[in-house]
């Protein structure tokens, strides 16, 4: 029987299948299947041939390598984990549009004052990137500039002892391997592309960038496949419609993940935010119902973002849920735990979830804050200003002890906030410690918050409507003392 020559590959995942389907059984995406040529068979097992015996070595002992390279834009340098590791492969992955071409010309700029740098486009002439390089006011610095798509060709420049330090591929999607018969950007070429410029890095020394595009549509091959091969996972997200621009890093072989650099993009290229808190809050206005600062933690960064809520009643046979920036799933837990728990029903209420500025959060710990939204927009009694507030909700409703509660308060107190609403911390000697300067309301259920935003009649706080600004603080509080 003759041997099946090609095979169907998704362009997500990378899993490899002998019959085509709509969906890919590994990772279940959709319309992402395409017929590739089959990698050729090679020999099972080892054979009879013996290899060379590999020596072993101690843990304990000198690292040879050379020191990070850091390129002097911080919010980089963060994400990276202090700056480039020499012989690393970096992904930088993220929508097309975003700004990743934009970030790494300015990085290579950056680095070129001490290193050698090379730039190579497969996507941009070399007019569109000096245009580019103008206009972000670069044009003098020392970068190698070159558009190139084939592997072989950039191969040969870099396999040199006179290399780069550090080498840009703008974008992986667009190299090409000629002995492969796939076209560039599938899977077979993306794969076999990264694995060749990552080889000539290791040998060489030098840190090698890769750009690559996410797409949802399967048409190209999505960074993922590519996520075990290089040592560090960089994402460039953000909304196209904001301003701001995070670098998010996914995996670090070399550092911490979880950690951000937040940029802005502006008509003269990104600008670092030194303060993303500050920046985040700065629009916002005081004494609204519906809205709370979250005070939390990204990577080992304090950041303090608002989360805006409203509830309003339906007209739809189910009420409708819309969240962005947050959990849908962990906004339906905690609406779920305010009806059960302590009463607020919003069985009937279209509700809407908004992180201000286009962040997007992940942590439990911004629970609180967003039942203080919901609950706060219900009543329509606005969250005292100058508050942060944040606790992770467990199932009964109970508020439990978040990760860096001292880090978060002091920041909250450099931006401005007076008040926060906690999780009852254990042990009272370390509280006082850990305040931040801020005064603190302890609280062990989700009771005790709906308790703080009750509409009271002529009480302290005043009771109005939905969106109902106050006039005797027309200005804005908090982050704009900051
Ligand atoms: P780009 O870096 O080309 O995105 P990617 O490489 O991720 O596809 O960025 C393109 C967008 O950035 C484009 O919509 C215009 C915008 N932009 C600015 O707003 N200011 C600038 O200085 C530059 C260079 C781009
Ligand atoms: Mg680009």
């Amino acid at each position: 029987m003759a041997r099946k020559t090609t095979q169907y590959v998704c362009q997500e995942c990378g899993g490899a299948h002998l019959k085509w389907s709509g969906r890919c059984d590994a990772c279940g995406a959709w319309n992402t299947l395409i017929e590739e040529a089959a990698p050729e068979q090679t020999p099972k097992g080892l054979g009879s041939r013996r290899g060379r015996k590999i020596a072993f070595v101690g843990l304990d002992g000198e690292p040879g390598a050379a020191p990070r390279r850091a390129s002097g834009i911080k919010e980089f340098d963060r994400a990276c984990g202090g700056g480039l590791v020499p012989g690393s492969a970096l992904l930088v992955g993220g929508d097309p549009g975003i700004g990743k071409s934009t970030l790494l010309l300015q990085v290579s700029a950056a680095l070129a004052a001490n290193l050698s740098c090379a730039y190579i486009s497969g996507e941009e002439s070399i007019d569109q990137l000096r245009l580019r390089a103008k206009r972000l006011g670069l044009d003098k610095a020392p970068v190698q500039l070159a558009a190139a798509t084939s592997v072989r060709d950039i191969a040969a420049a870099l396999d040199d002892r006179q290399g780069p330090d550090v080498v840009v591929i703008d974008s992986i999607q667009t190299m090409f391997v000629d002995s492969l018969e796939s076209a560039p950007g599938t899977v077979a070429q993306v794969r076999t592309s990264a694995q060749e410029l990552i080889k000539i890095a290791k040998k060489r020394g030098f840190c090698v960038l890769l750009v690559g595009h996410v797409t949802k549509d399967g048409q190209i091959a999505g960074p993922k496949v590519l996520e075990h091969m290089v040592d560090t996972v960089l994402y460039f997200e953000g909304d196209r419609s904001h301003q701001f621009r995070i670098l998010r890093s996914v995996k670090n072989r070399f550092g911490a993940t979880d950690e951000i650099g937040v940029f802005e993009m502006t008509g003269a290229g990104l600008a670092e935010i030194a303060n993303p808190s500050s920046l985040f809050l700065a629009d916002r206005e005081a004494n609204v119902s519906g809205a709370c600062v979250f005070a939390g933690i990204e990577g080992t960064r304090p950041l303090l973002v608002e989360i805006q809520a409203l509830t309003a009643s339906t007209t739809f046979a189910a009420p409708r849920r819309a969240v962005v920036g947050w959990d849908s799933g962990r906004l339906a837990m905690i609406l779920a735990v305010l009806e059960s728990r302590s009463g607020l029903v919003l069985g009937n209420s279209d509700v809407y979830l908004n992180v201000a500025g286009g962040l997007r959060i992940t942590e439990p710990a911004a629970d609180l804050t967003v039942a203080a939204a919901l609950a706060s927009s219900a009543s329509g009694v606005p969250v005292a200003a100058g508050t942060v507030v944040f606790g992770e909700v467990g199932l009964s409703g109970e508020v439990r002890v978040v990760a860096q509660m001292d880090a978060r308060l002091k920041e909250a107190g450099k931006l401005g906030f007076t008040n926060a609403i906690i999780p009852k911390m254990p042990g009272k000697r370390r509280r006082d410690k850990l305040t931040g300067g801020l005064e603190i309301r302890e609280i062990l259920h989700l009771s005790d918050l709906l308790a703080l935003l009750r509409p009271t009649a002529g009480g302290g706080r005043r009771s109005g409507k939905q969106g109902q600004r106050s006039m005797d603080h027309p200005s804005r509080e908090g982050a704009s003392h900051g």
